[in-house]
């Protein structure tokens, strides 16, 4: 069933797949993957099936945070190609009947946006468009407050030409936009509105609730014990946050044209949630949740301080999720994107032994949830964490701030490296894994990032040759939303949600029920029969393992049941 782009809603049954460009296919051997890398591979998109492209971005950019630092909005990095290159993959994804996606980076530009290089003149028409203010002797550093960036260090940045300091919550040359300009709102809109009629079917905005901020600006609380610095709280959900989106929905005509909408949204809650997504509010489609990817930071601390995570506190955030936006709203539904490591080496098992199987089981578990599924690139090929050792492989800069930082407090580097090595954004950037050639046919130069040393094993190639493999898992998933209606729609209950292995839940739509049952770990896992529904007559839609479909599922077995 391919839904049709003009009617409302059709997102609820696509499935979504992110393309970093950077690492997604290099055309021109220069080692950084381009937009006609990707246009020439959109075969592997449609044989997965999936509808929308998300396209991480690719407009001019000093690169510091690989692209999401934007200096012009209406241009394409020569990096990654031209405008030409671009309308050529809108094309070719229209031809397959997929929707391209933008990604909308607005709460920051670059420090090298004529809009910024204008407004660090104190007299310019654009000094308000940004957040200049003096500094405050009692603030650390003199700084107007004590927020910390995300990428380490303190969030606002001297400007010697006028001594006065302008706020970056990302990196010093990522400035922060002033929303509370109307000019500011305005010339976003008027950008938007440039790509809907150069033919995009949506944007996913990158950090959109930081646009709306507490204007007073205020200390954050220390919690901290070996920094003077505290996290910029006052940055998030501020007053006027769906003010904004309901503005800029109106404005572009998001909701009239049947844009895709997807909000980045760091702590948001499920409450906030499902305001912003109720389609009566005419706001956003979905938002990102960060609540699922935070269970394994230490409360308080921040992602580099790690706890083990429980499987019955995963399933209860998931869960929660599922209820709260049950009646009103809608979830969007991922393990993975270009900030999180590798979902089969964290949520799985990427031993040799049980990469596939844990794989499948992940997707599995996520793409039965009430949502739209997002799909990151090489995640439908299982592709694990990078597996670097050393502090030269990584080019992440949050990675390498966090490093620097780390190793001036006295921790002691192999820590740094082994929570590196779990953690950082560089896990899910190595190159896509195409064949097992020398770099995974990524590129025939020498790539910006090295590529897994797994690809003999890991690779497109091979996966789609075998009907056993993670990718045509993934592909009979998307199938099975497209073609199953309870898959899309059904109400969610969750079953066993205190058993530590397994992760069970049913979807129900009229008489239709659809029973998971997944083992989430290395070792067997045993289903009281008691606690389940009766599964005999059933039919089982999907599994990871043949028969005989037991009670005591093998690791990483999981399977779905029509009742
Ligand atoms: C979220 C993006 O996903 C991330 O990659 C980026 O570094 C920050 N926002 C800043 O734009």
């Amino acid at each position: 069933m391919t839904s049709d782009l003009h009617s409302p809603g059709w997102w609820k049954n696509a499935v979504v797949y992110q393309v970093y460009p950077r690492s997604f296919q290099d055309s021109d051997g220069d080692g950084v993957g381009d937009l006609p890398g990707i246009t020439s591979r959109l075969d592997h998109l449609a044989l997965l099936g999936v509808d929308v492209l998300w396209l991480s971005p690719v407009y001019r950019s000093p690169m510091d945070d690989n692209g999401y630092d934007i200096s012009d909005y209406q241009d394409v990095d020569p990096l990654f190609g031209t405008l030409a290159d671009l309308d050529a993959l809108i094309a070719g994804c229209h031809d397959r009947g997929i929707r391209l996606v933008m990604d909308l980076v607005v709460n920051h530009t670059s420090d090298e946006h004529p809009w910024f290089v204008e407004s660090r003149d104190p007299a310019s028409a654009k000094r308000d468009w940004y957040w200049w203010r003096p500094g405050r002797p009692d603030a650390p550093g003199g700084a107007p407050n004590n927020w910390e960036s995300a990428f380490g260090g303190p969030a606002w940045h001297h400007d010697e030409r006028s001594d006065a300091w302008y706020l970056h919550v990302f990196s010093p040359k990522q400035p922060d936009l002033n929303w509370e300009n109307p000019e500011v709102r305005d010339a976003v809109y008027a950008m938007m509105r440039w790509w809907v009629a150069r033919g995009v079917d949506g944007f996913r905005m990158d950090v959109i609730n930081l646009v709306s901020k507490d204007v007073t600006l205020p200390d954050g609380p220390l919690i901290w014990p070996d920094r003077d610095l505290a996290p910029p709280l006052g940055v998030l959900n501020g007053p006027r946050l769906q003010e904004f989106l309901a503005e800029m929905n109106r404005e572009v005509g998001l909701s009239e044209q049947h844009l895709l909408t997807v909000g980045e949204m760091p702590g948001s809650t499920v409450a906030l949630a499902r305001e912003v997504t109720d389609p009566a509010r005419r706001e956003l489609d979905m938002v990102f949740t960060f609540e699922h990817v935070a269970l394994d930071e230490v409360p308080g601390t921040d992602k580099w301080t790690l706890q083990d995570v429980p499987l019955p506190v995963l399933k209860a955030n998931l869960a929660s999720w599922q209820v709260g936006l049950a009646e009103v709203g809608w979830n969007s539904l991922y393990w993975d994107n270009h900030d999180q490591p590798r979902a089969v080496s964290r949520f799985g098992d990427d031993s040799p032994e049980h990469r596939v199987a844990s794989a499948k089981t992940l997707a599995t578990v996520l793409h039965l949830h009430r949502g739209t599924p997002y799909v990151y690139q090489g995640e439908e090929l299982g592709m694990t964490n990078a597996g670097f050792t050393r502090i030269e492989q990584y080019r992440d800069l949050e990675s390498l701030n966090h490093a620097t930082a780390a190793v001036g407090r006295g921790v002691p580097a192999e820590e740094v490296l082994r929570v590196l090595a779990v953690k950082s954004r560089d896990n899910a950037r190595t190159p896509m894994l195409w064949d097992a050639s020398e770099h995974g046919g990524f590129t025939t130069g020498t790539p910006w990032l090295p590529a897994n040393d797994n690809r003999d094993v890991v690779n497109a190639q091979a996966a789609v040759a075998d009907p056993d493999s993670v990718f045509h898992h993934y592909r009979r998933l998307v199938d099975l939303r497209h073609h199953d209606r309870v898959v899309v729609d059904g109400r969610f209950e969750a079953v066993l949600p205190e058993h530590p292995q397994v992760w069970a839940f049913t979807r129900t739509l009229g008489s239709q029920v659809l029973l998971v049952l997944a083992n989430c770990s290395s070792e067997p896992a045993h289903v009281d029969p008691a606690a389940v529904p009766d599964l005999s007559g059933s039919e089982v839609l999907l599994a990871t393992h043949a028969a005989p479909y037991e009670l005591t599922l093998r690791p990483w077995e999981s399977r779905v049941h029509r009742l």
